[in-house]
């Protein structure tokens, strides 16, 4: 049965859509098609994750209902699909009831089943990443994922027993060496999995954040975000645990044939979403894909710094298909990159102007000036036509195994082979020579054999640039693209009409104007002139790019550090580790500072020290004490010593 089932992500509707969000959904588009031009049904999901804290912070900070904001912001998720050319099957919204009401039949089912039960639940809780750690995950007491402060929780909860399917999973991914890639990403997951696997909390007291699926047996609680949303990729397709209320084709609509995920969801997603799939009688999908990672002009984005790039002002500079065109060339599929107008600048006019541009409007100029704008007619090949034709063989099966392999950006670069290889042929045979010497029939084969090269070019490019393809189709008299006879050359039918028009690509000879205005907008001395349509504070843009792995000085400069005099010390009362401290910052009352440092001084020993204090960490509740900074020590597990300024500093002095 041929069909092709991908999904992306669901996106979090706390913010609209940035270049990166708008990379997994091209990708996937892109490799639907090709499955749609082999003749399978492609099928393309993705949608927006509308429950949890992020959200409800989103929609507080906005001042809205959580609801109204849903609505709001899933709207420009859905609405950037026709801007970049996605054709999704499904858009689902995890707040619809098509999703709701199966995630509750799936807990009343796993509880029936005795896969769920409750427990008192104790850890380090991430506000920020929505998820409890343990002591060991943590990185200097923070948070591993978002490097935010973490509080101790003990609260009852929901439990999936997780653990019980992990040797399955273990199993699973050792007998499917396709299921997680790329490789790098499979060994991540099995060394991940090398560790012992425990139950999954799935659950919220709607006390803390009442945002989200109720629990149908417990209605105190609501459903952990994730629980939540990686059930999309089967409620989408109608999924139902009563295989009485399922639908009819769920068989044929799962396993996925591939999940695009970005590294930073790869675990929940190998993880969590397979042993949940294994406890519901279902398989994993045949390929879980973690691509890599964009930043932007070597910086990471974020809204705070303002460098988020608006897919819409690419779109709108470029061109959907350039746009398309660099997000699957400029980075190998699963590894890191960087985005830069420069950067698009040069691959633009390098490939899609100068080699492919090129190509199409030479061979389609010379057809139209000597040949009477008709397809002429092969001649016997020589040697060098019979390398072309070989070349087009190995092009067509090199980019049909990268395309089927999720390797887009491979895929280009076997096809611009043949595309350069058009271009070497029109110097090498040169028409115009022939044309001059009057050998008619010598230049109509080697027209002929660069038209087809045009239109295998188009057939193959098609994926990535749909818009773009059909239109050097037209340009060639063809209705459309087909991967019919894309391994030779003779494909066209002699005496059909060709019509060079517009060149493909122009070339670019600086950078768009409205890329300029909004790259100039990030400059802090030309920020007065250029309106803002949307709110966006940006700034620091305009800077040569920080190198990698290194913050720059506003940034440390949000970290603000005080001289601060210990003035009472005492023993966590529930943490062996932590001791609670009283600390004069030459504030009008003490801060409470709750610090892990228990097994290097005992609490007579710091009374009268002067430390280092965070002053400005949020608050932070450790283990029922609330924490109102933190002081620093040297040694990044094991404490060796706390940090002290040297001479007599006086509480609160500024330390920079
Ligand atoms: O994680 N580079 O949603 P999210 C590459 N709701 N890809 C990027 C990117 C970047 N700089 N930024 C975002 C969530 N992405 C959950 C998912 S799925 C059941 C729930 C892409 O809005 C990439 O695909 O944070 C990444 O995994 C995803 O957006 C995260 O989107
Ligand atoms: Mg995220």
């Amino acid at each position: 049965m041929a069909r092709f089932y991908v999904t992306t992500p669901i996106y979090y509707v706390n913010a609209v859509p940035h270049v990166g969000h708008a990379y997994t959904t091209t990708a996937a588009d892109v490799l639907r098609r090709w499955h749609s031009l082999n003749g399978q049904a492609g099928f393309l999901l993705t949608g927006t994750d509308e429950h949890g804290q992020k959200v409800l912070e989103a929609a507080n900070a906005r001042g809205l209902s959580p609801r109204a904001h849903v609505d709001e912001l899933s709207e420009p998720f859905k609405a950037l699909l026709p801007v970049l050319d996605i054709e999704a099957t499904d858009f689902i919204r995890t707040t619809e009831r098509r999703h709701t009401e199966v995630v509750q039949a799936v807990l009343t089912w796993l509880k029936e089943r005795g896969d769920l039960y409750t427990a008192d639940y104790e850890g380090w809780y991430s506000t920020s990443s929505e998820r409890f750690w343990t002591e060991k995950d943590l990185v200097d007491g923070k948070c591993p994922e978002s490097g935010t402060a973490v509080e101790w929780i003990t609260e009852k909860n929901w439990f999936f027993k997780m653990s019980k399917y992990a040797d399955r999973l273990r199993a699973w991914i050792d007998e499917h060496p396709d299921f997680i890639r790329p490789e790098s990403r499979r060994n991540e997951v099995l060394g991940y999995l090398r560790k012992e696997v425990g139950d999954l909390c799935i659950s919220r007291p709607k006390s803390r954040m009442a945002w989200g699926i109720e629990f149908p047996f417990d209605p105190e609680y609501v459903v952990y975000v994730w629980f939540d949303a990686l059930l999309n990729y089967i409620t989408a397709r109608g999924y139902h645990p009563d295989p009485a209320h399922r639908a009819a084709d769920f068989s044929e609509s799962w396993p996925a044939d591939l999940q695009l995920v970005g590294k930073d969801i790869l675990t929940t997603h190998a993880v969590y979403w397979s042993t949940m799939l294994f406890a519901l009688g279902l398989e994993p999908a045949r390929c879980l894909f973690a691509h890599g990672w964009w930043t932007v002009e070597g910086n990471k984005m974020s809204k705070s710094v303002g460098n988020v790039v608006d897919p819409h002002l690419l779109v709108e500079s470029y061109g959907v298909d350039a746009v398309r065109y660099f997000l699957m060339r400029e980075i190998a599929f699963g590894s890191d990159g960087d985005f830069s107008h420069q950067a698009f600048l040069l691959r633009y006019n390098a490939d899609l102007a100068n080699d492919l541009g090129n190509l199409a409007h030479r061979a389609l100029t010379m057809t139209r000036k000597w040949l009477g704008s008709q397809t002429p007619a092969l001649d016997a090949p020589t040697e060098g036509d019979a390398a072309l034709e070989a070349l087009a063989a190995t092009t067509l099966a090199e980019v049909s195994r990268h395309y089927d392999d999720h390797q887009p950006s491979k895929a280009l670069e076997a096809l611009w082979v043949l595309v350069s290889a058009g271009n070497k042929y029109i110097d090498t045979q040169q028409p115009w020579a022939l044309n001059r010497e009057g050998r008619s029939e010598r230049l109509a084969g080697v027209m002929r054999r660069c038209l087809e090269v045009c239109r295998i070019a188009a057939a193959l490019l098609a994926p990535v640039c749909p818009g773009k393809a059909q239109e050097l189709a037209e340009k060639l008299g063809q209705t459309g693209v087909s991967l019919d006879r894309c391994g030779t050359l003779d494909g066209l039918v002699a005496g059909t009409p060709v019509e060079p028009g517009q060149p493909l690509f122009p070339r670019l000879q600086e950078l768009p104007a409205a890329v300029t205005a909004a790259l100039g907008a990030l400059a802090p001395a030309e920020a007065a002139p250029t309106p803002a349509p949307k709110k966006k504070k940006k700034k620091s843009k305009s800077k040569a790019p920080l190198p990698e792995g290194t913050i720059g000085i506003e940034d440390f400069g949000k970290v603000q550090l005080r001289a601060g005099r210990v003035l009472a010390a005492e023993a966590h009362p529930k943490a062996d580790r932590l001791l609670v401290l009283s600390v004069d910052v030459g504030e009008e009352r003490p801060r409470s500072i709750v610090a892990g440092i228990a097994s290097r001084y005992r609490p007579d020993e710091l009374v009268g020290r002067t430390v280092v204090v965070v002053a400005n960490l949020a608050p932070a509740r450790l283990r029922g004490i609330t924490s109102e900074g933190m002081v620093l020590a040297a040694g990044a597990k094991e404490v060796l010593g706390l940090v002290s300024p040297e001479g007599d500093v006086p509480p609160g002095t500024v330390i920079r």
